[in-house]
């Protein structure tokens, strides 16, 4: 079982959003502001639909933090919906007079879980299944994260990310040499001034036509320890945990560690990482180059985990596709609600929460303790450990 866990529940348009974080230590310094900041890096898009000026998120806390520490206990969370007035019908946990207007939806959206959702579940109201369906779960997702990654911060690790493509336009440059500061200001998380302004136009365009676009983002996880996941099982294997928690994102439909697919048209001796020996510690190795994205056999090899994901274009459109009603089996027009053009600058901090998660765990299952201190001490002596490799 995995040492770090969590739990969300919530519909879109309902009351709000619950989160159960389990496996956080003891002793872990929470700032309150921080989580606010990563709640609010999640809003920002260009874009975006009109829902995120509605969603002022802010996570309460209401367990497990005790004077701005975490006590080793389950946390607990709430994010309250600001829109939940306009749907306190609609979303009524109570049953309603047969005259209001609980906002029923009968049109499939197609590439949106509508369909098999409805039929699974046996609903002939398919909000019961796009309530949840919708990417609104991902704001618990950040929420658990944003402790899980004051967590990884202490231990050295730091996690970033950015748009790597949209629609057809690309970033060309190799992520050493990102400003980082730049992505982290611009709206589109480009990593430079040209390439913002070409995201934003191909952004612009595609909402002239009618349609969206979606793209490719980068997340980079740096000073990490060797030795995370193992090759031992399958299910064990760091990058399957990864690809997995990507693949877990709304809308994500493939998961690339490093240069997994160039790689795979290239020549091995043009892609394996050569290890060499730091200058002044002979036992202390690192790699000429990255090409597989810091992850060989199932484990960290020290470089940075650099992980891309392609996210498909919005379902929900302004010019609709055609479809069918589950209830009358017509042919009908696709339903349009408040919808974004592109998600790709918003999908990002979702990915960090991703790959936050699953380092949160690796490191727990590596280093565990039931306080920060144990922990810290744990990687110490691992690392120490180097020294004595190949003594016998
Ligand atoms: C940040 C983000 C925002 C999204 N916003 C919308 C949206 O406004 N409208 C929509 O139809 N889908 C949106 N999606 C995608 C749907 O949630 C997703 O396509 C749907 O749940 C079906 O699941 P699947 O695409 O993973 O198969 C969004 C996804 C992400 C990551």
């Amino acid at each position: 079982m995995t040492k770090f866990r969590f739990l969300t529940a919530g519909e879109s348009h309902g009351q709000g959003l619950s989160v159960i974080i389990e496996g956080l230590p003891a002793g872990l310094k929470i700032n309150e502001d921080e989580i606010k900041h990563q709640m609010k890096r999640r809003q920002i898009g260009y874009g975006s639909g009109g829902r995120m000026k509605i969603e002022d998120d802010t996570a309460k806390i209401l367990s497990g933090i005790r004077h701005g520490y975490s006590i080793g206990s389950p946390i607990s969370l709430w994010i309250e919906n600001k829109d939940f007035n306009n749907w306190s019908d609609a979303m009524s946990s109570k049953e309603v007079d047969k005259e209001v207007d609980i906002k029923k939806q009968t049109k499939v959206v197609p590439g949106h879980a509508d369909f098999p959702g409805a039929l699974k579940y046996q609903h002939n109201d398919i909000r019961n299944i796009l309530e949840r369906a919708s990417a609104r779960e991902t704001a618990a997702r950040v929420a658990a994260s944003s402790f899980a990654r004051i967590f990884l911060s202490q231990l050295g690790v730091s996690i970033k990310s950015r748009v790597l493509s949209n629609g057809n336009v690309k970033d060309e440059t190799d992520y050493s040499s990102v400003d980082w500061d730049f992505v982290e200001k611009s709206e589109v998380r480009a990593s430079s001034k040209t390439l913002e302004k070409k995201y934003k136009n191909v952004i612009d365009n595609t909402k002239k036509n009618r349609t969206t676009i979606g793209g490719i983002i980068q997340i980079i996880a740096s000073n990490i320890v060797v030795g995370l996941g193992s090759h031992i099982q399958w299910d064990k294997k760091l990058d399957g945990q990864i690809a997995q928690a990507m693949m877990s994102i709304n809308a994500v439909k493939g998961v690339e560690i490093g240069y997994g697919f160039d790689n795979s048209s290239s020549k091995g001796h043009d892609i394996h990482d050569v290890l060499i020996p730091d200058k002044n510690n002979v036992k202390n190795f690192s790699h000429i180059t990255n090409h597989a994205g810091g992850i060989e056999g199932g484990m960290s090899n020290g470089e940075p985990i650099v992980v891309n994901v392609a996210i498909k274009p919005i379902a929900t459109m302004t010019s609709p596709l055609p479809s069918v009603d589950i209830n009358t089996g017509k042919i009908v027009q696709a339903p349009y609600n408040r919808s974004d053009i592109c998600q790709t600058s918003r999908a990002c901090p979702i990915g960090e929460a991703m790959l936050i998660l699953i380092l949160t765990s690796a490191y727990l299952d590596k280093f565990g303790g039931d306080h920060m201190n144990e922990i810290k001490h744990n990687l110490d002596g691992f690392i120490k450990s180097h020294d004595q490799f190949g003594k016998s």
